[in-house]
């Protein structure tokens, strides 16, 4: 695979190819992904549950992101790299430049942080920085305790028109990416159609520009564990090859094979 920056992450909305990432958080499963065809690799603060055994991801801290940043950064072959700012990394524009800062030098080619409208002067300064910043709507993981749990979001027509107009203010704000999580396709596909940067989607229907998965989510390794918007890549390659799996998801995720129905909300 070609290595990949911002501009060849870009230029595959324009292109109508559909962007395929995974998460990774150490030095082994990068190179496995990013050797797969993978385009994105993201040092996501799933890490609380998957590496750390928490229940959320609000125990994450930066000293936690810079140390997984930089594993990634060391196995990555090619793809591009984003990072999350952690809990309580970003409350203020000035502690948001110099934690994005961190991450950037740990290895970084983009940071992602998750809310609407209170973030754009944040991300206009990141932006006119030099930070491409990706920003993270519907199910944000840092706000679990004010959702209340796990849920999907923008089901009423409110809350859904305000996350079409967030997405708007983000774009214009300068956010190179947009992630949705756990939002009926139906509005993925409209905000989708309504911005020129791309939007990844997780249980967010087939029609956003790219796919992410958890890694450790999509290779089944904790069985007991299975939302209704992951497959199970390595049950399905037959071959119990790692590998295999990742080969599988970037192929399905690039023929639009991958999420269906049955992985989406209405
Ligand atoms: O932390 C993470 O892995 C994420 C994805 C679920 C999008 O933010």
């Amino acid at each position: 695979m070609k290595k990949q920056n911002l501009h060849t992450i870009l230029s595959l909305k324009k292109e109508g190819l559909p962007i395929t990432m995974l998460t990774a958080y150490d030095s082994s499963f990068a190179k496995l992904i990013s050797e797969s065809g993978v385009e994105a690799i993201l040092v996501g603060d799933s890490l609380g549950m998957v590496m750390q055994g928490n229940s959320s991801t609000v125990p994450v801290t930066m000293e936690n992101m810079i140390y997984h940043t930089q594993c990634v950064a060391k196995g990555n072959q090619g793809a591009f790299i984003i990072s999350d700012l952690p809990y309580m990394s970003y409350s203020t524009p000035t502690q948001t430049l110099s934690n994005a800062a961190k991450l950037m030098q740990a290895g970084a080619n983009m940071v992602k942080l998750e809310g609407g409208d209170w973030l754009l002067e944040t991300i206009t300064q990141l932006t006119e920085r030099g930070v491409p910043v990706c920003a993270h709507l519907g199910l944000t993981p840092q706000s679990v305790d004010i959702f209340g749990g796990y849920k999907v979001q923008g089901r009423e027509s409110k809350s859904a028109e305000q996350m079409l107009k967030d997405a708007e203010s983000i774009e214009k704000a300068g956010a190179k990416m947009i992630v949705f999580e756990c939002i009926p396709q139906q509005l993925a596909k409209a905000i989708t159609k309504q911005l020129n940067i791309p939007t990844i989607g997780i249980g967010a229907g087939k029609d956003t520009d790219g796919q992410v998965l958890v890694l450790q989510d999509m290779l089944g390794l904790n069985p007991g564990f299975k939302p209704s918007f992951v497959r199970n890549f390595m049950q399905d390659t037959k071959t119990n090859s790692i590998e295999d799996a990742i080969k599988l998801y970037v192929s399905e995720v690039k023929n639009r094979n991958f999420p269906t129905n049955e992985h989406s909300f209405n």
